[in-house]
């Protein structure tokens, strides 16, 4: 019988992205990742690259150690229930990626005593770049530290309470379409002023890329990054208040709020 050290349950978008950040960064090879998903004729290109690939949940769960659920919240309890009698004690860890679905309803549907961690990664994991939040009930402590150093091989982490996986979705996981968005628009603007579409995109992105870093690798404030690029009556000030008045940081807050309430509705909605 073959062995996975991962099983990705659900391997779609970001299960797939999981997949290939780990490998990417050297965590697993291909061949110790099975992957699956109902329709597996859509993973033969995964196939071809050496990953275990199929629709047996049963025999990924029993082939694999660490078991990543990464279905819609819809789907995870017939999967759940599909796949609890595979699951073994000292030898499993289940982490769920599923936005709005606690850990004790996991426990609950499960009703085995395996570790439960909860994940909430985005796509940028693809490229080891993720911001990836994480809980677990007290007694899972060791196999979120182990599920925290997992996905610290592909991005930074953050360990959480449990009532902020609906706001780590909105902030992180939603949060990077936000920040595409925004990227774009930034491109557009530079399409309108005189660059060609693929120069104004280029500049944009590594330009967000540099405010990002000066952020993360100086540990700065924006606004005190800000006041470096801001002279007396220049040109960003006018910009940027122009961009303020038109309600830039409004827009984002709201936005964040919006998705974090219907990520704190899907997870009240899943325990009714
Ligand atoms: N996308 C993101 O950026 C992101 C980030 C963090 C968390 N999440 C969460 O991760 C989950 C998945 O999101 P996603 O965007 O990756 O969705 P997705 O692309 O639709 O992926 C879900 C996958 O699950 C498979 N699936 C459904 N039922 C299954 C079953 N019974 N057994 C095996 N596979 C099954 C589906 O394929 P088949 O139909 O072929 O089975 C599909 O490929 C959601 O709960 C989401 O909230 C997503």
């Amino acid at each position: 019988m073959s062995h996975y050290e991962c099983a990705i349950i659900g391997a779609g978008n970001i299960g797939l992205a999981i997949a290939g950040g780990l490998v990417e960064k050297g965590i697993y090879t291909p061949g110790q990742i099975m992957l699956t998903r109902r329709h597996d004729k859509y993973l033969q290109p995964w196939r071809e690259k050496g990953y275990g690939a199929g629709s047996d949940n049963l025999a990924a769960v029993r082939q694999g150690a660490v078991i990543i659920v990464a279905v819609e919240p819809a789907q995870i309890d017939r999967l759940l229930e599909e796949i609890a009698g595979e699951l073994r004690e000292g030898r499993h860890t289940l982490i769920s990626v599923v936005t709005g679905v606690s850990t004790e309803h996991i426990r609950d549907v499960i009703k085995k005593d395996v570790p439960v961690v909860r994940a909430m990664p985005n796509t940028a994991i693809a490229i080891g770049q993720s911001m990836t939040c994480l809980c677990a009930q007290p007694a899972d402590r060791t196999a979120l530290e182990e599920a925290a150093r997992l996905f610290r091989a592909v991005g930074q982490t953050e360990i959480i309470d449990e009532e902020l996986m609906g706001s780590a979705t909105a902030l992180a996981a939603c949060g990077l379409a936000f920040f595409m968005r925004a990227i774009r628009a930034a491109s557009q603007g530079g399409v309108e002023i005189g660059f060609h579409a693929s120069q104004a995109l280029r500049i944009a992105a590594q330009t967000a890329r540099g405010a990002s870093s000066l952020l993360l690798e100086n540990k700065h404030h924006p606004e005190f990054e800000i006041d470096k690029v801001t002279t007396p009556r220049g040109v960003t000030i006018s910009g940027l208040n122009q961009m303020e008045h038109d309600g830039f940081s409004s827009a984002m807050i709201k936005g964040i709020v919006t998705s974090a309430e219907k990520a704190a509705r899907l997870h009240k909605k899943q325990n009714d």
